[in-house]
């Protein structure tokens, strides 16, 4: 079982392990140095400290153990993009899945949103395949933008080719 909870300064170690090896594949791409990490969090603290909120950071802990990271975006009102990142020696468990359902129940009822969308790397089925366990149902691919014109952007996802899969939930 996994619970989420807010970041702290002293989590950088722990985020620059969860950005590294395969799961920067389809993501950054790059490894997050400590000091990245760092502004990760300050950033992250100060978008939990706007009014209204826009952005909503947790950390996946297994444990006492800080595996990954999941992100809720308001980009609308209403709407709103989830994005996850998980430490790799900790895949295969189910817990991106139990994450992004934790984060599915905030985002219709603290954040108030009605409609969530996400995106993944065609290459990255596994990431499909967490958002379908939760609830989402693929609408089609995109360019970043959708056809209303809607930015949408997995902020983990970056530079890897045009096409994103985008999947919906209501
Ligand atoms: C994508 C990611 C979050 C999955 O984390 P996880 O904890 O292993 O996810 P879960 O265990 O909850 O579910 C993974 C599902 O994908 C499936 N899967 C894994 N590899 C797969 C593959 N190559 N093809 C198809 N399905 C695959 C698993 O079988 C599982 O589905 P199942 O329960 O029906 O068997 C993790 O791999 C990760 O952090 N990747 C790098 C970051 C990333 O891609 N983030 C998303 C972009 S915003």
């Amino acid at each position: 079982m996994v619970t989420l909870r807010a970041l702290a300064l002293d989590d950088a170690p722990a985020l620059t392990r969860i950005y590294s090896g395969a799961s920067i594949r389809h993501t950054t791409g790059k490894p997050l140095t400590l000091d990245q990490a760092h502004d990760k969090i300050r950033n992250a603290l100060a978008r939990a400290a706007e009014t209204p909120r826009a952005q909503w950071s947790w950390g996946i802990l297994h444990g006492s153990d800080l595996i990954g990271l999941i992100s809720l975006r308001r980009r609308t009102p209403s709407m709103g993009t989830i994005s996850y990142i998980l430490r790799e020696d900790s895949w295969g468990n189910g817990y991106a899945t139990q994450a992004a359902n934790h984060v599915v129940s905030a985002a219709f009822t603290t954040a108030g949103l009605n409609r969530l969308e996400a995106m993944h790397h065609p290459d990255n089925p596994a990431s499909g395949r967490v958002l379908v366990k939760a609830g989402f149902t693929h609408v089609g691919t995109a360019d970043r933008h959708t056809d209303d014109g809607t930015v949408l952007r997995c902020p983990e996802v970056s530079g890897q080719g045009p096409n994103r899969v985008v999947l919906s939930r209501k």
